[in-house]
């Protein structure tokens, strides 16, 4: 019957239907068959919560009602069952942690890791200290869920390096005590021979500050003796595995097991488990804890102490008046024992074989025989091992302990043995039996009983739930003067013979008639055959079950004495650890007063633990075994049924479902419901009580369904439950659409208000503007910006006008401009000038004749080219370029130079050529026409030379008042063989810029006019540089003296 939607069978057993062992069984078949491996056994106290989506009331309250978180926590007993999975399933590690911690008990899942969360989060918030009981049998997985319950702890609280490193001390424990205290039984790979409980203390802020762990009677007859299949602690065979060449040099010890008698040969190795690397995890965990490296050798020097004492062998000797004794076979073992912790072998052999037994004053030594001492060898290794091992809980202890003074909080862990039923039940199993006996008795008065006498103390009418109290077999067991316990101390210290069977004759006439209570004799006086029960055996019946226990050294363990000399022996030795161990040994501290026995150790340390756990807000996980085999996916209902039967499963459920599904106070009721009644809702003036009456009466709850206790309003079944919060839901949603409405609309209208006065506003302001603007011109304020206007106007236009009439004259070469009136018209004053100047410019322009505008381009081109560059330059810019200097029109005899060359003659002039070899000059006449220079003879009519102009490459002239010009011609020209020309003219500008212009209309190339100090002209294949000097004359007309300076120098001076 699913509740939640997809959850498999019935997560929460309050809600099994029908309430029966067959049901339960079935239903944690099928979750465990489908991986489901945790139910809860509680009813939710107020677990109705609906989740929105869904239509069927769901006992879970969502996530979005924080406020439940609290509630649950006022219930005390949460209940966890778990049934042991024997395979890693993908529900833990830090994603469901952080899952757990968010939510509560009875929203996800039931979980280890939800029931921790309660309980820490009750210890944090509430204050209120917690332990957590887990119980099981052997191999269920106790261990395994204490480490969760750690591992939740130390992942929600606090952080800090401080807090991590307690943390990681906590965590680190288990490993250490694992490797000394496991073993591989039967039963369990893995199974803890000792009991645990462990305290975890925080501070106010719920972060970790120590803890304390207690350990319960470790089982040290297995360092002896293992059953066939099982093996000895795990530390032996870690040591032996793990521990490199150098350290076993160190201990004495060989790798192999099969060396070792106290090592059971059959098994030495546990399939998944690792020891070498298990031991490194040890060695690191020790370091982490706190131990010293001495200490770490030490302790492992005494555990090598162990297995090498399981070594000694004993042999038979006879004394001299053939009284049997024994002796040591080989004396090496023991040598090197001695050696290893510094004691003196031969004491150590004394110790063994021989007694030392005091009657008043005197000593009498006593031999052993072989069996005695064999009995009092392993008597010494098993209590080194256990002593030990007590050690190392101390140590850490020491490590983990939080200073005194703080105010802590505290959350135990218990993890001990579960009910034993083996073949041969011994006084171990009677102890551990009784321990469960005492956990019973503490689930039954914290959640059984207190559910019962709460119902009293609320004045309701109840029907009592039978339930088994067990408690008279506690008192069958430890009551102080007539229990099992006391009647075995009483044995153990009687004077006179005592035996097992004086013990079992003694509980058989005490308990002969009590119910609990059966042994051979009370049956033959009852006249009962049993054929199991033996001579020395009594049975009890546990509430988990009946035990026959042999008695066989029930006053041997009990005494749990070593001989004086082992312990003197162990005291004397020099090793600082194993000294320690042995405090009884130091002969000052003799007493003659007995140590207590194992039996009342074990009662005392049961009753503190009971009272701690009273203390308490108790939380159970009860871990079952669903298989003897170890097995994944195997389930055997009866196995689980007995485990179910004696964990009370049943009963625990059956007390909730027969009493009050839930209850809660007046006060937090009313608030939760008050919402459905129009009585009490939205106020309510009346009393907590009455309100509540006033509300469940006007929601016409059947009376049967309700009780009023004092404080309380209890309710029956989950059925009513479900639909007060069902009508809660929907009144929620009721009230939810109410809010919606009146929320909205009061949205809407507020917009709309807001619009509205914006709009009011906006139009206000624009009309206002508008107005405003309208009038601004009738206003006094605006006068100025008019006048202001006016009055600049009215400058600007006196300024213009007279600028008007007083115009300076149109010449263009006159530059002159009145100045403005006012500062403010200086930059429109500039540009009306440039203005009329290039009005005046365009003017002229417009005037001149075509020619006039041939002159001035040629003068412009003159002007570029030389302009800056020559001396001569200035002076020729007066002058107008005539063109003709030689009368050609007029000269007949000139004219026929033009020859075949009819083009127009553009430069006619007489020049000086001057002579390149030698520097002299002669006159040449020069004609320039649009595509030719000619050079002639003055008297010849006949030209001389024609260069073409588009041979001309360039011209060089100085830039000096001469008129000296070289002119560069082509090499592959005609006449450019013979070299550049070097000609001085009278008109070198004219010439040169008409030159100029004539190669840029018959070649569109510009000729290149270079006009320097110096330049050289080729000479046929040589060149001569010409040298221009400036002489100290200073002429209108300029002359020059030509002097050759060496083969290719021509040095023109000037004047
Ligand atoms: N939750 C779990 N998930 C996976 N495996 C588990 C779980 N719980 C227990 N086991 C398996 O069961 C084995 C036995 O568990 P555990 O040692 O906790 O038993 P125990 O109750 O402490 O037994 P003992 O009383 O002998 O110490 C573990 O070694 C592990 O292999
Ligand atoms: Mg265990």
């Amino acid at each position: 019957m699913p509740i939640l939607e997809g959850s498999i069978g019935v997560e929460d057993l309050v809600l099994l239907e029908p309430l029966e062992e067959e049901s339960l069984l079935k239903n944690l078949q099928l979750r465990y068959e489908n991986k489901e491996i945790y139910v809860r056994s509680l009813w939710v106290p107020l677990a109705v919560g609906v989740l929105e989506s869904s239509c069927i009331p769901i006992p879970y309250p969502p996530s979005s009602f924080p406020l439940l978180s609290s509630w649950f926590q006022t219930y005390i007993g949460n209940v966890v069952i778990s049934v042991n999975p024997y395979q890693q399933l993908p529900i833990y590690g830090p994603e469901f942690i952080a899952k757990y911690q968010d939510y509560t008990f009875y929203e996800l899942k039931p979980h280890i890791y939800a029931l921790a969360n309660v309980a820490y989060q009750s210890l944090r918030d509430r204050d209120r200290d917690q332990c957590i009981l887990i119980t099981g049998e052997s191999g269920a997985g106790k261990t395994e869920a204490s480490k969760l319950v750690m591992s939740y702890v130390a992942a929600v609280c606090g952080k800090g390096e401080q807090v991590n490193s307690v943390k990681e001390q906590l965590l680190q424990s288990n490993p250490v005590l694992e490797a000394f205290g496991n073993a591989k039984t039967i039963r369990n790979n893995n199974s803890s021979r000792f009991g645990k409980y462990m305290d975890i203390e925080f501070d106010f802020k719920g972060s970790p500050l120590g803890g304390v762990i207690t350990n319960y009677l470790l089982e040290k007859s297995r360092v002896v003796k293992q059953l066939k299949g099982e093996r000895n602690f795990h530390i032996f065979y870690q040591l032996l595995a793990g521990a490199d060449e150098q350290l076993l040099k160190a201990l004495k010890l060989k790798r192999d097991t099969s060396a070792y008698t106290y090592l059971n040969q059959e098994v030495s190795r546990v399939g998944g488990m690792n020891d070498a690397s298990n031991f490194q995890d040890v060695q690191r965990a020790m370091i982490v804890i706190g131990f010293s490296e001495e200490e770490i050798r030490q302790v492992l020097e005494v555990t090598a102490l162990v297995l090498k004492l399981g070594n000694v062998e004993l042999t038979d000797e006879f004394q001299a008046n053939g009284i049997p004794a024994s002796g040591i076979r080989d004396g090496k073992g023991v040598q090197e024992i001695g050696e290893m912790v510094g004691l003196n072998s031969e004491e150590v052999e004394r110790a063994l074989c021989s007694r030392t037994v005091e009657t008043g004053k005197e000593k009498v030594v006593t031999v052993l025989n072989v069996i005695q001492a064999q009995y009092a060898r392993d008597a010494l290794a098993k209590n080194i091992y256990s002593r030990l091992f007590n050690w190392i809980v101390n140590r850490i202890n020491e490590s983990i302990k939080v200073g005194t003074g703080e105010k802590k909080k505290v959350m135990g862990v218990l993890d001990i043995y579960g009910f034993e039923i083996l073949e041969d039940n011994s006084f171990e199993q009677f102890v551990i039996n009784y321990c469960n006996e005492k956990l019973q008795q503490v689930f039954i008065e914290l959640t059984l009983k207190e559910e019962q006498e709460e119902y009293k103390r609320e004045g309701i009418p109840w029907t009592k739930v039978d339930y088994f109290d067990n408690g008279i077999i506690c008192n069958l067991i430890e009551h102080n003067q007539r229990g099992i316990l006391a009647m075995l101390d009483e044995e153990c210290l009687r004077p006179g013979v005592v035996s097992d069977s004086t013990f079992l004759a003694k509980l058989n006439q005490l308990f002969s008639n009590h119910s609990h209570y059966e042994s051979k004799v009370t049956q033959n006086a009852q006249r009962l055959y049993d054929h199991s029960m033996g001579l020395s055996c009594f049975r009890i019946c546990h509430y988990a079950g009946k035990v026959m226990y042999n008695v066989t050294s029930f006053i041997d363990k009990n005494n749990d004495l070593l001989f004086r000399d082992l312990s003197q022996a162990m005291w004397k030795a020099q090793h600082p650890l194993l000294r320690s161990l042995f405090p009884e040994g130091n002969p000052k501290q003799v007493s003659l007063k007995r140590p207590p026995t194992a039996g009342s150790q074990f009662k005392n340390s049961v009753a503190i633990l009971m009272k701690n756990l009273y203390s308490k807000n108790p939380n159970y996980i009860r871990c079952i075994k669903p298989n003897e085999h170890q097995q994944q996916g195997q389930f055997s209902s009866e196995l689980v049924a007995v485990q179910a039967r004696y964990l009370g499963l049943l009963e625990n459920v059956r007390v909730r479902r027969a009493g009050y599904a839930h209850r809660q106070g007046y006060k937090s009721f009313l608030e939760r419901y008050r919402l459905l009644s129009r009585s009490t809702w939205p106020h309510w003036n009346g009393g907590d009580r009455e309100g509540v009456e006033k509300l469940l009466g006007e929601l016409s709850i059947s009376s049967e369904e309700l009780a009023f206790g004092k404080t309380k309003i209890f309710i029956r079944s989950p059925k009513t439950l479900f639909y007060l919060e069902e009508q809660r839901r929907l009144r929620i949603q009721q009230l939810a659409t109410l809010i919606q409405k009146i929320y909205r609309g009061w949205r809407c209208r507020t917009h709309y208000q807001l619009m509205r006065k914006s709009q009011i506003l906006i139009s206000a302001w624009f009309r206002g503007n508008k107005a405003r603007k309208n009038y601004r011109k009738y206003f006094r304020s605006g006068a100025a910006l008019t006048l202001a206007n006016f009055i600049y106007k009215s400058i600007a236009q006196k300024f213009l006008l007279g600028l008007k009439n007083n115009l300076p004259s149109t010449d263009v070469l006159d530059n002159t401009w009145p100045a403005a009136p006012y500062k403010c018209f200086n930059r429109a004053n500039q540009e009306l000038h440039q203005l009329f100047h290039q009005w005046k410019c365009k003017k002229f322009r417009d005037q001149l004749s075509p020619k006039q505008v041939q002159v001035l381009r040629e003068k412009l081109c003159a002007s570029e080219l030389f302009k800056g560059k020559k001396a001569s330059y200035p002076q020729s810019v007066p002058i107008p370029f005539r063109g003709d200097y030689i009368g050609l029109q007029s000269n007949p005899k000139l004219q026929k130079l033009k020859g075949r060359q009819e083009e127009p003659i553009l430069v006619a002039e007489t020049v000086k050529k001057v002579n390149r070899g030698n520097g002299k000059t002669s006159a040449r006449i020069l004609l320039l026409t649009k595509g030719h220079v000619i050079l002639t003879d003055t008297k010849k009519t006949q030209a001389k030379t024609i260069i073409g102009l588009d041979h001309v490459s360039g011209v060089s002239v100085t830039s000096l008042q001469d008129g000296l010009f070289g002119l560069h011609l082509n090499e592959m020209s005609p006449v450019g063989s013979k070299g550049d020309f070097l000609l001085v003219s009278d008109h070198v500008v004219e010439l040169l810029t008409k030159m100029y212009q004539a190669v840029l209309d018959a070649t569109q190339r510009q000729l290149s006019v270079t006009v320097t100090e110096g330049f050289s002209v080729r000479f046929k294949e040589s060149s001569v540089a010409i040298k221009v000097i400036q002489g100290p004359g200073h002429g209108e007309k300029s002359k020059f003296i030509c002097k050759k300076k060496g083969s290719n120098c021509l040095e023109v001076t000037v004047q």
